[in-house]
């Protein structure tokens, strides 16, 4: 099912259509709607997903945005869904906290159009494995003063694409991998956004 897509040519040319790829609870995500809202130029047209009970699911359902549930085998061994994309014109994609390593069939259908977000500075703290908690755990174990986020182009390998943008922020010797965490989801829900505009 497509919902309001204007198919016009000079619209299928200029609107950026964005599909979010999340599987957690779509924080990020939110951001991401609330701030292209009523942008006639960018939409978010698509919430991809690979977990039936994710919390982004529910945000999708809220925001009337069509949601993807995906399943492995067509995702790896298959055509990676490039045919859906298709079918709802995605030109951009977004992943903000999906955890599956991105098929060459879709970075080959979205070359430079895929970017990732990771909750540290990377080259450090990045890789297969690193995600979430395990992140900070990292960074707190290994008495690192400072953390931050860093947006990325997204290549074949996990973490490893060009770095787009990166904020900092201080690990202070209270910090738990929680409240490190909070601290970093600020700084990705005020710069993220932002970022995918400038891009796009
Ligand atoms: C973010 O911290 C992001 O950096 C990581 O996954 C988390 C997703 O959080 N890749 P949310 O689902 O957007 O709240």
């Amino acid at each position: 099912m497509i919902k309001e897509v204007d198919d016009t040519k000079s619209n299928r040319d200029t609107v950026k259509r964005i599909a979010i790829f999340a599987s957690g609870a779509g924080s990020n995500a939110q951001k991401i709607i609330d701030y292209f809202k009523g942008n006639q130029q960018v939409k978010v047209t698509l919430i991809v997903c690979n977990k039936p009970n994710a919390g982004v699911l529910n945000i999708a359902t809220n925001e009337q945005i069509p949601a993807l549930i995906i399943e492995k085998e067509t995702f790896f061994r298959g055509d990676a869904y490039v045919g859906v994309l298709n079918d709802y014109q995605i030109n951009f994609i977004v992943l903000a906290g999906f955890l599956w390593k991105v098929p060459e069939a879709l970075i080959a259908a979205y070359p430079n159009k895929i970017i990732n977000i990771h909750p540290a500075l990377l080259p450090k703290y990045g890789g297969k494995g690193m995600y979430g908690h395990f992140v900070h755990e990292a960074v707190i174990a290994n008495g690192e003063k400072e953390s931050g986020i860093t947006i990325h182009f997204v290549n074949e390998n996990f973490d490893e694409g060009k770095h787009i943008f990166q904020a900092t922020c201080p690990v202070l010797p209270t910090d738990t991998p929680d409240s490190l965490a909070e601290r970093i989801h600020l700084l990705e829900h005020t710069h993220f956004a932002k970022v995918i505009e400038s891009i796009l």
